[in-house]
């Protein structure tokens, strides 16, 4: 509690933000598990972070999301930061503790692989997955994903130098190559959209063959109805087809464990997202 007994604050801050679900998530996490919090939205204008993060600090803010185009700035304004934000270089939750410090995290990725394997019972250990888009939001992913030890991740790119130097970056077991998406050879047991051409209802250019009827296609974006890139896998025979409403519960629910310590139940709120979608 803050000390004039008000509720706990807690935000979003990104350009833009009008749109976002993430009041709406944050406040049936408060309702069920019985948690006192405002959640309020920021719109900050490109050079603004640091200040209007300041000012939210001093209005008693307790912990942020950080929604594009900010996880870069939010990553070097944390004074203390989690081994998955190191790994992405990027932070989507601050919260600031009991000395003052802002601690930050990255929970883009572990609600991507929860979401992969809890709610669509994907089993990613020992498969081939296929990672398209070199951004933040791939970049995000990759720790967890490689964490979950599929037998090989391949990151295809539009820009084949921004995916050889995000796998330069990473250091561990499970094999990572960067491709042109010209290069892609063989099937996928998982095609991962990390990109935002669905935000321009555009499909990377993949070969047909990359997917067979035991494939699963799953989009990080997600709008009223399947995406370009969904649309594309399903015409192509995939297995399951899905977008990114579970992935967004799912990463606002490891933001709220952090902030508030208790791990809300995501199921409800991700099927009222996709009843508001249908
Ligand atoms: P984010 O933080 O959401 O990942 P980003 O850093 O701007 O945003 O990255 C966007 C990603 O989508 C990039 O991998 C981009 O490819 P480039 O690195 O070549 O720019 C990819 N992308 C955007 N539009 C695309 C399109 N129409 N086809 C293929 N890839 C696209």
């Amino acid at each position: 509690m803050t000390e004039t007994g008000a509720n706990d604050l807690y935000g979003l801050v990104g350009h833009p933000v009008a749109h976002s679900r993430s009041p709406m998530i944050h406040r049936r996490f408060a309702e069920q598990t019985g948690q006192r919090i405002e959640f309020e939205l920021i719109d900050v204008e490109p050079g603004h972070f640091e200040q209007d993060v300041a000012r939210f600090r001093q209005r008693g803010g307790r912990g942020l999301n950080v929604t594009l185009p900010y996880k870069g700035d939010a990553f070097r304004f944390a004074e203390r930061l989690s081994a998955g934000a190191m790994q992405a270089e990027a932070v989507n939750t601050l919260a600031w503790q009991e000395d003052g410090e802002v601690f930050g995290d990255n929970t883009d990725g572990v609600g991507l692989v929860t979401d992969l394997q809890a709610n669509l019972d994907i089993c990613l250990s020992g498969i081939r997955i296929l990672l398209m888009g070199a951004g933040g939001a791939a970049s995000g992913a990759l720790g967890p994903l490689c964490a979950a030890q599929p037998s090989e991740i391949v990151i295809a790119n539009r820009t084949y130098a921004r995916a050889a130097a995000l796998v330069r970056r990473l250091s561990g077991a499970t094999p990572v190559i960067a491709c042109d998406y010209a290069d892609l050879d063989g099937r996928f047991d998982l095609i991962i959209n990390a990109t935002s051409a669905s935000l321009a209802n555009e499909v990377p250019p993949l070969p047909g063959d990359i997917v067979d009827k035991n494939t699963s296609a799953y989009d990080m974006m997600y709008q009223a109805g399947p995406t370009a890139f969904m649309r594309w896998a399903a015409s192509h025979g995939a297995a399951t087809v899905a977008d990114g409403v579970g992935m967004l519960v799912e990463q606002a629910a490891e933001s709220f464990l952090l902030w508030r310590g208790v791990r809300p139940e995501t199921q409800p709120v991700r099927e009222e997202i996709q009843r508001l979608l249908r």
